[in-house]
């Protein structure tokens, strides 16, 4: 669908990192948006014309005013064309698929569902929520799903802070529930996707996106595992990857780190692993690839308190500098962030943390606020580089005189990229 065919109605459902930017792609294609969220306070910014998702800017958003309506009532999605459902699927404490937000939404959705409607779903879940929880709950509303309206699920592929991909120029999966289903949904992500891959069962498309996931849980925790075999033996983990990432084929980097975080990755393999115990299977490999990650912050620690033993100093009262406590580069999230659990166990051993994150003002769960990089780094007595920003000096932090804990791999890179100028790792 282009500009100049019709002008559809989309609604979008959930507007966090996913939903957010799909809204303004859809409202840029030229169609009418209604974005929904049951958070009255991310409602009230937005109207007020206020992005909170760093891939977004304000003025972007502002510019879109007459064409995206933000509302906190489904009933304003009875008069749109499409429902996209981009709601989280966390873990419950048990670590268990929470699919409490979906059940929600859909029930929501479902006392306001109009005939001829299509609905996709982007979450990421385990196979079978689009046909077996979405699908129930939606026909609800007295209407059949795949005749008098139509279901998708389509896996969403952001990658909060990247620029080289965009929701434009990654592929996009679809499966749907019939092939009247899946041509309407891919109808509706050609309005924004260069290429649309159909797939031939919402199943399909759910799977596609674990695979994607567990690939890169696994791919992380075994390379993490090599750098921890690596700081034991005294090799450079750094020089090997880089090394190894000059084979042309059969061979894909990921690069070392202090664990996983994010939304997606520490979560949804177990989405999965939950799934497989229906069917007598264990998922050892995502079950592995979890416990390697989980322990990654435990090694971090450890690893900090040798630092200051080097030192003759204990962890209790030293000053220590955490640079970075998003889970990524270029981003404010916080969700599963490793550099929080690492802050948790350096403070249960007395240290004085501080902190300098220019995506995060302030951690309220450890009363900090964000200081300026020199002010950390002149009172330090280490400084830990978690999560590397774009603007973090990392030559201004090894000049500083603190000893230096680097959990990515980037102190010494001058040095490092003099002598094996090579590929970089893929971000992982
Ligand atoms: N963040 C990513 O990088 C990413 C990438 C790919 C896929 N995903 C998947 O996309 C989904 C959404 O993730 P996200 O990062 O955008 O989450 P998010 O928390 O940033 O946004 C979700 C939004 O949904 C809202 N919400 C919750 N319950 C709702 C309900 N019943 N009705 C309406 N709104 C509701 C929340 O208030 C929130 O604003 C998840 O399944 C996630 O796994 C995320």
């Amino acid at each position: 669908m282009t500009k100049a065919q019709t002008a559809a109605r989309i609604g979008v459902v959930g507007l966090g990192y996913v939903g957010l930017p799909l809204a303004v792609e859809f409202a840029e294609a030229g169609h009418h948006v209604v974005g929904l969220d049951v958070d009255a306070s991310k409602v009230k910014a937005l109207r007020a014309g206020t992005s909170y998702v760093e891939d977004i800017p304000s003025e972007r958003l502002r510019a879109l005013a007459d064409r995206i309506h933000v509302t906190t009532r489904y009933a304003d999605l009875a008069q749109v064309d499409a429902v996209i459902i981009a709601v989280p699927t966390p873990l419950t404490e048990n670590r268990e698929p929470d699919l409490q937000p979906l059940i929600s939404s859909g029930a929501a959705l479902a006392g306001v569902l109009q005939e001829g409607q299509l609905v996709v779903l982007e979450s990421t879940t385990y196979p079978g929520t689009t046909r077996d929880r979405l699908a129930p709950l939606l026909e609800e509303s007295g209407l059949r799903a795949g005749r008098s309206f139509n279901l998708a699920f389509s896996p969403e592929r952001i990658d909060p802070g990247r620029t080289d991909y965009t929701l434009r120029t990654t592929p996009k999966v679809v499966g749907g529930l019939t092939p009247a289903c899946l041509k309407r949904a891919v109808d509706l992500y050609s309005a924004v996707c260069d290429e649309v891959v159909p797939v031939s069962t919402p199943e399909i498309a759910e799977m596609t996106k674990l695979l994607e996931n567990i690939f890169r849980t696994v791919n992380i925790a075994l390379v993490n595992e090599l750098a921890m075999l690596c700081d034991r033996m005294q090799i450079d983990v750094w020089e090997v990857v880089r090394a190894a990432a000059t084979k042309p084929y059969g061979f894909m980097s990921f690069s070392p780190g202090p664990g996983m975080g994010g939304h997606c990755l520490p979560v949804d393999p177990f989405y999965l692993a939950w799934k497989a115990r229906e069917y007598d299977m264990q998922t050892e490999f995502i079950e592995l690839a979890g416990e390697v990650n989980a322990a990654m912050p435990y090694y971090c620690a450890d690893k900090v308190a040798k630092a200051l033993n080097d030192q003759a100093k204990p962890v209790r009262g030293s000053r220590i500098a955490i640079l970075g406590v998003s889970y990524k580069a270029g981003v404010g999230d916080l969700r599963e962030s490793p550099a929080l659990k690492i802050m948790s166990l350096l403070a249960e051993q007395g240290a004085e943390l501080s902190y300098h994150d220019s995506f995060v003002p302030e951690l309220t769960r450890f009363g900090l606020e964000s200081r300026p990089l020199d002010d950390v780094l002149q009172d330090a007595d280490v400084a830990v580089i978690v999560t590397v920003h774009p603007d973090l000096d990392v030559e201004r932090v090894e000049s500083a005189g603190a000893a230096v804990v680097d959990f990515r791999g980037v102190a010494g890179q001058g040095r490092a990229a003099k002598r094996a100028p090579a590929k970089q790792p893929a971000r992982g």
